[in-house]
């Protein structure tokens, strides 16, 4: 083998080990937001918090898995109890893992909002529908996972902003990828959202987790042999109860 077919062959064992990808953009309440693009960075100030790469996270305690490593954004989208927020991801390749959604309430301003602390509730989820008997937690195509709504590009995740007192937030789109066994991959994005209209509801106890935080590492639905069929073939979603508001 010439050098050159090596390290093509190497480059596309990569791409087919790691999934690669993240938001790129926005739908909100039927207005597109820009998202940010780590590898071709924009001068235009976007909503999303601005990310260093989009390799995975292979540590579930490590603090890039909060907004994979973006800290700041110059912009904030408005949106009220009710609106839809879809998110865009410009490629997506692997079909098996769950899809999270989850948002933060900011004490003050968003340039002092980093997410720490146990503030971060789920507004939506997708996990595994598969029957075991046809579509079994490793089937790539037809897929049981909520994560293979993606897949092929240019795919969203369509969620609703529960009726969540006004102030500001951070949404977060948070994807496990379980196609490797035991070796679970995060992808996760942020994006500022200022919350307007007259709701009053903000979750409390058992609904609230910090991230990282909310999953181990050894927890049997993060690590596991996803190609052993002998396994029970369901899933039960990490983290607390979707909060519907
Ligand atoms: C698959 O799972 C079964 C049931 O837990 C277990 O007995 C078996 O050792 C596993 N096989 C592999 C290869 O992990
Ligand atoms: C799933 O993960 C959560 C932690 O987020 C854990 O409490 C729960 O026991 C896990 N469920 C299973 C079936 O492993």
């Amino acid at each position: 083998m010439q050098l050159t077919s090596v390290l093509t062959t190497i480059g596309l064992l990569a791409a087919e080990v790691a999934a690669h990808g993240a938001v790129t953009s926005y739908v909100i309440a039927g207005k597109t937001y820009q998202g940010y693009n780590g590898f071709a960075p924009s001068s235009t100030p976007v909503i999303q918090r601005q990310w260093p790469d989009y390799n995975p996270t292979l540590s579930a305690s490590d603090s890039k898995i909060r907004c994979n490593g973006g800290t700041s954004a110059a912009l904030s989208a408005q949106v009220k109890p009710g609106d839809s927020i879809q998110a865009i991801w410009q490629q997506w390749t692997h079909s098996q893992g769950p899809v999270m959604v989850w948002m933060y309430r900011c004490s003050g301003d968003f340039s002092s909002c980093d997410g720490s602390g146990t503030n971060w509730f789920k507004i939506d989820q997708s996990g595994f529908s598969g029957d075991g008997v046809n579509v079994f937690l490793d089937s790539e195509t037809p897929s049981g996972w909520g994560i293979a709504k993606l897949v092929g590009g240019n795919k969203g995740f369509t969620s609703t902003i529960p009726n969540l007192a006004p102030g500001n937030y951070l949404i977060r789109h948070e994807l496990i990828a379980l196609h490797q066994a035991n070796a679970p991959q995060w992808y996760a994005e942020c994006a500022q959202l200022q919350v307007t209209g007259s709701g009053t509801a903000l979750p409390s106890g058992s609904y609230l987790t910090s991230i990282p935080g909310y999953a181990k590492q050894s927890d049997s639905n993060i690590s596991f042999n996803i190609n052993n069929h002998s396994l029970p073939q369901k899933y039960t979603m990490p983290g607390p109860p979707v909060f519907r508001g």
